[in-house]
């Protein structure tokens, strides 16, 4: 499991930026939130690809989001190298995501502080996060479930200040 100094910052990244980070961006808050560790956290998402730049998160997973009581916020961006810096734990949701992130690290020197997401689930065993982008409403529905158990992973995983 990362260490990481506190605030702890954690980035979490997928290709666009308005279905799986976003998502895990809302979920991870709540939970924080719910935690009474806001002040411990520094909390953003960003996408390998600046498409859908300023756009808010995609009606299909704001509609499975509301469903199960979360509140909508955020706009998709880029991410850049400079994120590597600012972050202390970077977390990818497939493996052409942790592949592209990687790459931007031009000297690999800080390999070690992007993670796949799925290493923190504790309930489900998949390899990644699947992108629901092209499936129906119930690609949603799974990657929230997949998002809600890895997001108390990380919870558990990084230390109360
Ligand atoms: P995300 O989903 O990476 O979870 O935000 C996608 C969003 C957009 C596209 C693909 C996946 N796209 O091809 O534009």
């Amino acid at each position: 499991m990362p260490s990481t100094p506190s605030p702890h910052r954690v980035l979490f990244v997928c290709l666009g930026n308005i279905c799986r980070s976003p998502a895990a961006e809302i979920i991870f808050r709540k939970l924080v939130a719910d935690a009474g560790r806001e002040t411990d956290f520094e909390i953003d998402s960003a996408g390998t690809i600046g498409h859908h730049e300023g756009a808010p998160p995609d009606p299909r997973m704001s509609e499975s989001l509301k469903r199960q009581g979360y509140t909508i916020q955020g706009r998709a961006r880029q991410i850049h190298a400079a994120d590597l810096e600012r972050f202390d734990l970077i977390v990818t949701m497939d493996e052409s995501n942790l592949t592209d992130v990687r790459r931007l690290d031009k000297t690999a020197s800080l390999h070690s502080k992007i993670h796949p997401f799925v290493g923190f689930c504790r309930d489900h065993d998949d390899l990644r996060v699947p992108d629901p982008y092209y499936g129906g409403q119930r690609g949603f529905d799974h990657v929230i479930k997949l998002l809600e158990d890895g997001c108390g992973g990380i919870l558990e995983s990084l230390e109360k200040a």
